[in-house]
């Protein structure tokens, strides 16, 4: 059977928010893109990750014409509560740094977003199986695949954008000796909760006990979102929802503390924890976004914040590629290519920001996680670094500046 082909600008491989925020804004400016996306629509939809976002990645989705469910479902959060052995602290983003973050599913931010490309008649292909990317150390990289339909396609383009994921294949695209995979892993997972229960309180509380760590965050008035530390191997099973709920409680203190809302459990998953950074982002006519690029463990809320950040760096970037290669006399198909010195930059200033979010979340994590092979010694130095942060407003100020996304 034939391949049936497309040519674009850019093809992108993988229906994300970060593949879908990049198609949405080349839209924007005149650059032709086409997606595809080995998962379902419906499946991404319904996968459950992280809930907050940055101002500036709420102003993106705003901009994007994505349609406001964001500012009419989302809440906006103008502080969080850090918890420490059932003490509580506060920090007030709106006074420290003058930002709020948002609540909103990146479920939903991903929904938008697939609506408004559909709506525009963007190219899409969902459910794709076979992805290979061709070529991209020349002029002319492809992307071949079998639609859902089972139609052999191919995409041309000037240049290719992974958005893949975490287990990216695009990735592994750019040869090894250029390429350096910077990898940590951590000794624990989150189990994740979503539960039928009203809020238990108006903000998010990060805490930490000698139990470890523990996340109340929310979805709506009806179901929250809750986490807890656990052993990387857990069976979610093997969890009955009285010990998930209890041992909560006693991560946030028994005294005084605050009071769990319990509800019906109606989903249970264990969420590994890394941190990866893959150098350099971009290669040839191939540059890597989101976390195809880079993973970051889910404590400082980064993941598609970075992705979008990421976004905001390549587009001009893009631009910038694409009206020189239009400007040149045409070139020779499947010539040597070189990675065009707007995209080299790309990867340079995107990194500059994955490293800082990478330590803000390494250490977050630190700070609130217990260690397996823990003595008193490092839970009440963790103690001593805790009351460094909430008992003084510079020691607050990072925290908030950090965790709100820095001014950018
Ligand atoms: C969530 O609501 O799922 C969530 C919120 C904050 C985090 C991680 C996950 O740091």
């Amino acid at each position: 059977m034939t391949a049936h082909t497309t040519r674009v600008d850019v093809g992108i491989v993988g229906g994300g928010p970060a593949g879908l925020m990049t198609a949405l804004l080349l839209k924007r400016r005149g650059i032709s893109a086409a997606v595809i996306e080995t998962r379902t629509k419906d499946t991404i939809h319904h996968t459950q990750r992280a809930g907050i976002l940055e101002a500036a990645t709420v102003s993106m989705l705003v901009d994007a014409e994505v349609g406001s469910r964001v500012l009419t479902e989302g809440h906006e959060h103008e502080g969080t509560v850090l918890s420490f052995d059932g003490e509580q602290h506060r920090i007030d983003f709106q006074a420290l740094v003058g930002r709020s973050v948002w609540l909103y599913p990146q479920n939903e931010v991903f929904f938008d977003l697939a609506n408004a490309w559909e709506r525009e008649g963007g190219e899409i292909h969902w459910a794709v199986t076979d992805t290979q990317v061709h070529g991209i150390e020349t002029t002319s990289p492809r992307i071949s695949f079998t639609d859902a339909h089972a139609q052999a396609r191919s995409i041309e383009a000037d240049l290719i954008i992974g958005t893949d994921g975490s287990r990216s294949m695009c990735r592994r695209l750019i040869p090894e000796e250029v390429r350096t995979d910077h990898f940590i892993s951590y000794p624990f997972a989150w189990f994740g909760i979503l539960c039928e229960a009203p809020p238990t309180a108006p903000e998010l509380i990060y805490a930490n006990s000698e139990l470890g760590f523990a996340l109340i965050s929310q979805r709506n008035e009806t179901v929250q979102r809750m986490y807890f530390q656990c052993d990387p191997d857990t069976d979610p099973d093997s969890w009955s929802e009285d010990a998930i709920f209890d041992h909560i409680q006693q991560v946030l203190g028994t005294e005084g503390g605050v009071q769990l809302k319990r509800g019906p459990i109606i989903d249970k998953t264990v969420l590994p924890f890394r941190s990866y950074v893959c150098d350099p982002l971009s290669h040839g006519r191939l540059a890597l976004a989101g976390d195809a690029g880079h993973t970051v463990p889910p404590t400082g809320a980064k993941g598609l914040n970075l992705a979008f950040a990421d976004v905001r760096v390549l587009i001009p970037c893009v631009e910038e590629f694409i009206t020189e290669l239009r400007a040149d006399a045409p070139g020779h198909e499947g010539e040597a290519a070189e990675t065009p010195e707007s995209l080299r930059r790309y990867s340079r200033t995107a990194l500059d920001r994955v490293w800082k979010a990478q330590n803000f979340s390494y250490w977050a994590t630190n700070l609130l996680h217990r260690q397996p092979d823990e003595n008193p010694f490092t839970h009440r130095r963790r103690r001593g670094e805790f009351d460094a942060i909430t008992g003084s407003v510079h020691g607050q100020a990072y925290f908030a500046d950090s965790y709100t996304g820095w001014s950018d």
